[in-house]
């Protein structure tokens, strides 16, 4: 059997018979290239450069460590349910590469072995978008204490719909940036409407000083795209996009948190408009509930929350969110034959990669299938990154508070109106 396996893959094959003979160029390179340069490279993610043998050198044994110990790349599905299209998960053979490099003195080898290096384009990982809305100023974070939610509104300007194929929120200054989620507000709409566009406000801070912030009127928003550590930015099947209407404003909802240093942000979005014809409208909503008590010192801790689909549609993709609390987290779509499937597990979550599980194939859903989602909660003093185990906690926007949202990502046809998903219209939330 590891004779088959080995003869499948060459260059693992040759690295798992002759382990000394693994170089850079050779061996390791193409792996660094596949699995780890999207976040491993300047301006990324990551805070060190895998592109050259000098950068990657000096962190042999952490690449050996990290892969050998799952926590590099970030990836945190159960195998066990579900394919997914940007499935991050190494081959044993891709970890036996870097394990036996590592073992082996972390040899460069001969540079006419290297593969050609993979062209990225500097800023964005969508390619070159069509659209660019940036924060018309920047906004001044402070050096310490809790900073409130901002939200800034730039207007779109677009005299057309446009249908969106790829969106990418860019942070200005990763350091303080902690998520940004760009909403889409439709034109007529009340949210926010007695606010400036391009100058950052705080709902909270309005609230408590007793001003006027304007309607809610959730089902005037749509979620277009966020950053948060680790998720890419959204690209959709062709044939599928969001629906960006004339005359709409982009509002985003900035979460800064002090760094101990004072500093600046002028975060933006990238927008790449479809080329082809759109069948089905993506649409992202997300499976939740704010009623919840998680009690002082409870280590698993359920909290569960369910919503039922009301015409037919494809699941795209699925985004469990929760706060430093958060221990695992399931998905389950319990069809109207009474049938319940698991769609994604996360059997440790980890707050700090907000990932975006996206189905190999769109999941099918029948009108009436009830998606149910839980997050389970450790409280105690043995989360290593819980800020207070002596605390209930409840629903807040703080990461020392918590949520509990299955974010998705479905499809539906894009004639048709995608409220009727969501009877009664609310484009959020749970059963009950
Ligand atoms: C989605 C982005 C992303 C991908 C893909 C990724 N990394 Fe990372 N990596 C990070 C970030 C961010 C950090 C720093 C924060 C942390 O350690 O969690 C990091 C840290 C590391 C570290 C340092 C850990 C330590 O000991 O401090 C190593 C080693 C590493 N990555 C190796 C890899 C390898 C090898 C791959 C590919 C097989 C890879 N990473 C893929 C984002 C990524």
């Amino acid at each position: 059997m590891r004779f088959l396996l080995a003869l499948t893959a060459a260059g693992a094959a040759l690295a798992a018979s002759n382990p000394k003979s693994v170089t850079y160029y050779k061996d390791v390179l193409p792996v660094l290239q596949k699995n780890c340069q999207t976040c491993h490279r300047p301006g990324e993610a990551a805070p060190m450069a895998f592109l050259t043998y000098e950068q990657t050198r000096p962190w042999a044994k952490a690449i050996k460590a990290s892969v050998l110990g799952k926590q590099m790349p970030p990836w945190f599905a159960d195998a066990a349910h579900g394919k997914w299209a940007n499935d991050r998960t190494l081959s044993a053979d891709e970890i036996a590469t870097l394990s036996s490099w590592a073992d082996n003195g972390a040899k460069e080898g001969n540079k006419k072995d290297a593969p050609a290096p993979v062209t990225f384009v500097q800023g964005w990982g969508i390619g070159k978008p069509d659209l660019v809305l940036e924060m018309p100023e920047s906004y001044s974070v402070p050096d310490s204490g809790t900073i409130e939610y901002q939200y800034i509104i730039i207007p779109t300007g677009l005299k057309e719909d446009k249908w969106i194929q790829m969106a990418e929120a860019r942070p200005g200054n990763r350091q303080t940036v902690h998520h940004i989620i760009a909403f889409v507000r439709e034109p007529g709409s009340k949210w926010f409407a007695d606010q400036k566009p391009g100058v950052a406000f705080s709902p909270k801070t309005m609230a408590s000083n007793g001003q006027r912030q304007g309607g809610n009127d959730e089902a005037s928003r749509e979620f277009l795209v966020g950053f948060a550590p680790g998720s890419p930015p959204e690209v959709l099947r062709p044939g599928t996009a969001k629906l960006l209407k004339a005359g709409s404003d982009l509002v985003l909802q900035m979460h800064y948190t002090a760094t101990g240093k004072a500093g600046t942000d002028k975060s933006a979005i990238g927008l790449v408009f479809a080329k082809d014809a759109v069948e089905k409208r993506v649409f992202t909503s997300a499976v939740t509930t704010n009623k919840f008590v998680i009690p002082a010192g409870a280590s698993s801790h359920d909290v569960k929350a369910s919503m039922t689909l009301q015409e037919d549609a494809d699941l795209v993709s699925l985004l469990p969110h929760m706060h430093l609390r958060g221990k695992a987290f399931e998905y389950r779509a319990v069809y109207p034959t009474g049938e319940t499937e698991v769609l994604l597990k996360v059997p440790a979550y980890r707050f700090d990669w907000q990932l975006w599980y996206e189905f190999a194939s769109p999941k099918r859903i029948p009108k009436g299938t009830r998606l149910e989602v839980t997050g389970t909660f450790d409280n105690s003093a043995n989360n290593r990154f819980n800020p207070d185990a002596t605390k209930d906690v409840k629903w807040g926007e703080q990461s020392w508070e918590e949520m509990m949202m299955g974010f998705f990502d479905v499809a539906f046809d894009a004639k048709k109106d995608p409220m009727d998903l969501f009877r009664p219209k609310k484009r959020t939330g749970t059963d009950d």
